[in-house]
């Protein structure tokens, strides 16, 4: 199995690389996966979200053999994510993951950033309104959404590579 992904601000293509060195598997960028890859490609696809959907994800599962996929985003990772996750994204009987990226605000166009800003806009102002009750994984999440950030850790890779170890 090889991984593929789809990276616009580097936070996606960190967790490829982590992994792709932590398991020795090879890892494509989407387009050098286009070029190489055959059809009967065993890939582990990873992708951005925008508005709920994993980048790149439907261009993958058409063209290759879909063992699993993981979407990276900037919210919190929990039961709700995962189900709106689910929701959004096809990806048949492949296991679904979640990473928590991050939020480069400097390295999006001002579209984005304010389409950004606008949906996470409730959060931020919830968060503030808490002041000094902000517990230490509420005041990062704001200092992200405030100001930009990143979430990316080896050990969130963990149940990524328990499935990889069940398959060995
Ligand atoms: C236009 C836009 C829409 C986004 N929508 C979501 C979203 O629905 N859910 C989420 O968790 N993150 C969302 N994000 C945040 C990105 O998914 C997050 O920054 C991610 O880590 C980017 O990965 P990358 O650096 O590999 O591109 C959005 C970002 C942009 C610019």
């Amino acid at each position: 199995m090889v991984i593929v992904y789809q990276s616009h601000t580097g936070f996606t293509k960190e967790y490829a690389q982590m992994l792709g060195k932590a398991e020795k598997m090879k890892t494509y960028t989407l387009e050098e996966a286009e070029r190489q890859l055959l059809s009967d490609a065993q890939v582990f696809y990873m992708g951005p979200l925008t508005a709920g959907h994993i980048g790149g994800l439907d261009r993958s599962m058409k063209r290759w053999k879909i063992q699993a996929v993981c979407g990276v985003g900037m919210s919190q990772p929990g039961e709700g994510t995962m189900a709106s996750l689910r929701r959004s994204n096809y990806v048949g009987d492949a296991p679904l993951f979640y990473l928590q990226g991050g939020w480069a605000p400097k390295k999006v166009g001002w579209l984005k950033r304010r389409m950004v800003n606008m949906v996470t806009r409730s959060t931020r102002k919830a968060l503030e309104a808490k002041g000094s009750a902000r517990t230490p994984q509420e005041q990062a999440m704001l200092d992200m959404l405030l100001h930009g950030g990143s979430f990316v850790a080896f050990e969130n890779l963990e149940p990524i590579r328990a499935w990889l170890k069940t398959r060995a």
